[in-house]
């Protein structure tokens, strides 16, 4: 089974939009399993204090080292001894890419750890070996929604999740393109009808249409991931042997 843990100040917000649809369904069938740790349950004293001022001075709070660690160091190992990647959402994290949920997916799973305030104590993210993950170039106020968020990405490759597998074979960035144009009935819709390429009945020329419009997509849309596909469209052409 696929386990997350996600620690937190604030476990009601789990499982929140994962306890639906797709996630939720998965979850009621035990296909992945989700732990929400109270950080706030690790403070030791009675306020159940988990941040303090900044070193150094300025504005708002950070979340405090000896907390954390208690929080995370109450996950007993897991039962085959693997060790699941330990991920701190953040804004100055790598960017979540498809690739790196795929991998994720393919593992044991996540423990997770949602910062708040200005964020927490680096000294944490080293002793640990916290892998910062960002949702996108934006600062969210906290790390539960974009947990939330990356948990959605995971379990929906799960195998057994999805419907079809072949469901996330032919998505956006899944082989580095943008998806193609989606249509269903009516054939027409306030004047536009469906491309006749589609229901042509002719998969190749079908296969054919939906690359093309993948790739005009992706030049348009996204310059970065156009010039990365364009990359490794291009043959080899160094020298014969050569590594
Ligand atoms: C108000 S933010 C802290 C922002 C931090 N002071 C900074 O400038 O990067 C509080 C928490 O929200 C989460 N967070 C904010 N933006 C995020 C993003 N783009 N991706 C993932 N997590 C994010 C992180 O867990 C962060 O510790």
């Amino acid at each position: 089974m696929w386990r997350a843990s996600v620690l937190t100040i604030f476990p009601e917000m789990f499982p929140g939009s994962l306890g639906i649809s797709l996630a939720g369904k998965a979850l009621n069938a035990g296909l992945w399993s989700l732990q929400p740790i109270d950080i706030r349950a690790h403070a030791t004293d009675r306020h159940g204090t988990v941040d303090d001022t900044p070193a150094g001075g300025g504005p708002g709070m950070v979340m405090k080292a000896d907390v954390l660690s208690r929080a995370l160091d109450s996950i007993p190992p897991d039962k085959n001894n693997s060790l699941r990647p330990r991920l701190l959402m953040s804004a100055r994290g790598a960017p979540l890419t498809q690739k790196r949920v795929a991998a994720l997916a393919q593992g044991d799973g996540a423990v997770i750890v949602c910062g708040r305030f200005e964020g927490v104590d680096e000294r944490l993210i080293e002793a640990r070996r916290l892998e910062e993950v960002s949702l996108g170039d934006f600062v969210l106020s906290g790390g539960e929604i974009a947990a939330l968020a990356l948990l959605d990405a995971c379990v929906r490759l799960i195998p057994g999740v999805m419907g079809k597998e072949a469901s996330g074979v032919e998505e956006s960035f899944a082989d580095g393109l943008l998806e193609y144009p989606q249509y269903t009935r009516p054939a027409v819709f306030e004047g536009l009808a469906i491309p006749d390429i589609l229901t042509s009945g002719d998969h190749a020329k079908v296969a054919k249409w939906r690359h093309s419009e993948a790739e005009r997509l992706t030049r348009e849309r996204r310059p970065d991931l156009w010039a990365a596909y364009q990359a490794r469209q291009k043959p080899q052409n160094g020298p014969k042997g050569s590594t």
